[in-house]
């Protein structure tokens, strides 16, 4: 009989090696008698046990956790399960994002002439796919302290020119799509006083943030509700993200980071009621120009340009705002291009756009760069010391934002 067992055991572990089970065993996951000799042999509620616990262990639970369940020890089951659920939904979403970029990547490269053969043109896919997880990597993990501090800092800068003419009537409600750290939030909330403002993002981390700042802020939270989205899951099939909700659609520096920004516009059309109107704000990177002017700074924001657009994205997108949103079926499209002109007489421009937003932004770009072989050190350098040169006394810097406005 308990030789049966044993067979049952090593069916069910099927690649369940002996030194797992005795990793188990050291857990307190499973217990084993032993043989005269000194062998494991598993009676009954051995094997069932073994049996519960490969089933729970295919969940992805973790062996402490499963041992809790197990022994009854977990003081909320349910609590537990649904973290877990939480958990595999993020990482749902971070391999959605991942299959994006790369198949973005794959895209580019059929459009992209690879006249190369051979050698050549495997280390031009690989390149190609090492940027793209170098800034998927450093924008979604070590990049987000220093993109949040410099879109405070752009945010600050920028409220007149950006958002002079924006603000929502009391009792209209507002959906505010990748909302990060909620830099735009306070000023939209600031100048909609009596708005309902639902404002969303992927990231959970920038939700706390910004749940955080607007509470500092001093602004009332009850109007202002954060919730986790993916634009690419609305609109919900029921709940507060359903279809056809709101008055308002705001988003800022969300679609140049899309790798499908058309249908993340017509899926925020439906999240319209009829006659509702989106707002939407972009910048291109193309519009850059400055004095001193210098071949190295541009080559230097060339690879942000190139970088993004590997990892899927547009900085240039700011031009395509209107194809886009007629595209996506939008009327009385309207877009207007809003210049930052810097000089001396302006050093709160200067420090703030120039110093913290531009310059910090291209030279966050500085390793993947390299990396990637799309320029040297020594340029990139030089490029980045001369836009800091731009804020000299006799520098110039312009760059051009574009706000549209469109009803459903
Ligand atoms: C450059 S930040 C802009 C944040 C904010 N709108 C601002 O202007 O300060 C882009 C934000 O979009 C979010 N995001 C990226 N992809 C998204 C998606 N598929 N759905 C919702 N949010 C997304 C990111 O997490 C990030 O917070």
């Amino acid at each position: 009989m308990l030789a049966i067992f044993y067979i049952v055991i090593t069916f069910l572990s099927g690649h369940t090696s002996a030194r797992v089970l005795r990793h188990w065993e050291d857990l307190g996951l499973l217990t084993a008698d032993r043989s005269p000799h000194g062998h494991r042999r598993y009676g009954p509620g051995q094997v069932t046990r073994l049996y519960r616990a490969l089933a729970l262990r295919r969940t992805g639970l973790g062996l402490s956790q499963i041992a809790a369940l197990l022994d009854e020890q977990d003081p909320d089951p349910v609590t537990t399960l649904r973290a877990h659920v939480a958990e595999l939904q993020e990482d749902l979403r971070r391999r959605g994002e991942l299959y994006d970029r790369l198949a973005g990547v794959l895209a580019s490269l059929e459009d992209t002439c690879l006249t190369d053969s051979g050698e050549d043109q495997q280390a031009q896919v690989l390149m190609k796919v090492i940027e793209t997880m170098t800034m998927f990597e450093q924008y979604v993990h070590g990049y987000q302290t220093e993109e949040n501090r410099r879109l405070h800092d752009q945010a600050g800068t920028l409220v007149e020119l950006l958002h002079g003419d924006t603000g929502y009537p009391p009792g209209t409600t507002v959906l505010e799509v990748g909302c990060g750290v909620g830099a735009q939030t306070i000023t939209l909330a600031q100048r909609s006083p009596g708005a309902v403002l639902t404002c969303v993002d992927v990231s959970a981390d920038s939700l706390t943030e910004a749940r955080r700042r607007v509470t500092a802020a001093g602004l009332d939270t009850g109007t202002v509700a954060f919730m986790q989205a993916d634009v690419f899951d609305l609109p919900h099939d029921e709940g507060p993200l359903s279809a056809g909700r709101f008055d308002h659609v705001f988003v800022c520096f969300l679609l140049e980071h899309l790798p499908r920004p058309g249908e993340a516009l017509t899926r925020l059309r439906a999240m319209l009621k009829p006659g509702g109107m989106i707002t939407v704000i972009e910048g291109d990177h193309g519009s850059t120009y400055f004095h001193p002017d210098s071949e190295p700074a541009r080559d230097a924001i060339a690879c942000q340009v190139t970088l993004q657009h590997h990892a899927g994205g547009d900085a240039l997108i700011g031009r395509r705002l209107y194809p886009l949103l007629t595209g996506a079926g939008y009327g009385e499209v309207s877009v207007s291009p809003r210049q930052v002109y810097v000089d001396a007489t302006r050093p709160d421009l200067v420090d703030g756009f120039i110093r913290k937003t531009f310059t910090a932004m291209i030279e966050g770009v500085r390793q993947p760069a390299i990396a990637a072989g799309l320029i040297d050190a020594e340029r990139f350098d030089h490029g980045i010391r001369d836009l800091h040169r731009t804020t000299e006394p006799d520098g110039v810097f312009c760059y051009t934002f574009f706000k549209a406005t469109a009803t459903t």
